[in-house]
């Protein structure tokens, strides 16, 4: 059986920043058979609507969440990685966003990784994405003390009015990153959750109390860099005892449930909110994609490919 499909597809390797040449649109026959490993449509998580299936507990109409790619209909084979929407009282947004990869890679990071106590001083970087911001709620919701650094005075403010952030400051008016966040945590920093690594990392480790946690989940000022800039101090570390981990969200599968159950609950008392960016349809994908390493989005950067 084949359905006519369009898709994303990369039409080269890129190397440094994406940009929107890099990417094309392609229409093909989608055949339930794929090619394999012909690594030509880009994967992404999102949520779908089942057509056709041949695996148990999964019909036609079901709402599935997985990795999909960036195209208008996909083959999935299941996994653990595949799950059920069980529930419609929340927008299929949310599935792909806070209750999605998005929130258990903030809930996992901060809770599992780096292991808050109350009273705690946290910072958080790249914090107005789609992680970021749901770190931000979480280490509010355990008592601490939160402050996010993002790229515009707009984004500044949608931390601190919006969603509850102690404080917020745009890393680009720093011309001196270790003084700002000197500035902004006077008694140190106790966890740093890393999103984008560099010279913000280093600036953070010289800002760290004595027992610190830094949980690094991204490094997207290095993604587009051959050459990595910022180099923490090692001493440092050792003479305050900083823990240092990186994490990756498919280690933890098995707190899924834990995470969902403490979100959803979250989300009905209405102790948390989804920042969500949406555009429309797949010629969308390019600049979406390439937005992000622009700071285009805010929240959880989205595309919705088909109307339902
Ligand atoms: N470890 C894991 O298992 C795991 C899972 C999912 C995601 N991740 C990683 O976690 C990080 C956050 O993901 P996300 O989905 O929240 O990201 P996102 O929503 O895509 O946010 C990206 C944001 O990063 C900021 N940014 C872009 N380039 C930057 C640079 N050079 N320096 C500083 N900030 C920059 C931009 O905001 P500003 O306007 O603030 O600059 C941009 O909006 C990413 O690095 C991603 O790869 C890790």
């Amino acid at each position: 059986m084949e359905v006519g499909n369009r898709y994303v597809s990369l039409k080269k390797y890129i190397n440094g920043a994406p940009c929107e040449s890099d990417l094309e649109i392609k229409t093909a026959a989608l055949s339930l058979e794929p090619r394999k490993g012909s690594g030509d449509i880009i994967d992404a998580p999102g949520v779908g609507e089942v057509v056709a299936s041949d695996i148990a507990d999964y019909n036609k109409g079901d709402w599935v969440a997985d990795h999909i790619g960036w195209q208008e209909y996909s083959v999935i084979h299941g996994g653990e990685t595949m799950r059920k929407i069980e529930t419609k009282e929340f927008p299929l947004s949310h599935h792909a966003g806070i209750l999605g990869l998005s929130g258990f890679t903030a809930y996992v990071g901060f809770h599992h990784v780096c292991k808050p106590k109350k009273g705690d001083r946290v910072f958080v970087s790249a914090a107005a994405g789609s992680v970021g911001s749901l770190v931000g709620q979480y280490a509010k919701l355990a008592g601490c003390y939160t402050v996010g650094c993002v790229g515009s005075k707009k984004k500044v403010d949608m931390l601190k009015d919006k969603i509850g952030f102690d404080d917020a400051f745009n890393y680009r008016d720093e011309p001196d990153l270790k003084a700002a966040l000197k500035r902004h945590f006077p008694d140190g920093i106790d966890i740093y959750f890393d999103n984008v690594g560099g010279e913000m990392l280093e600036a953070a480790v010289a800002n760290m109390n004595c027992f610190g946690r830094i949980g690094i989940c991204g490094a997207i000022s290095d993604y587009t860099n051959s050459i990595r800039t910022g180099t923490f101090d090692t001493v440092d570390t050792i003479d305050k005892r900083i823990t240092i981990q990186g994490f990756l969200v498919v280690d933890y599968v098995h707190i899924y449930k834990e995470f969902l159950k403490a979100t959803v609950d979250y989300l009905h008392r209405g102790e948390i909110h989804a920042v969500e960016d949406i555009s429309q349809g797949l010629e969308s994908v390019p600049a979406a994609f390439v937005g992000l390493f622009h700071g285009d989005n805010t929240g959880r950067k989205l595309v919705q490919v088909i109307h339902h």
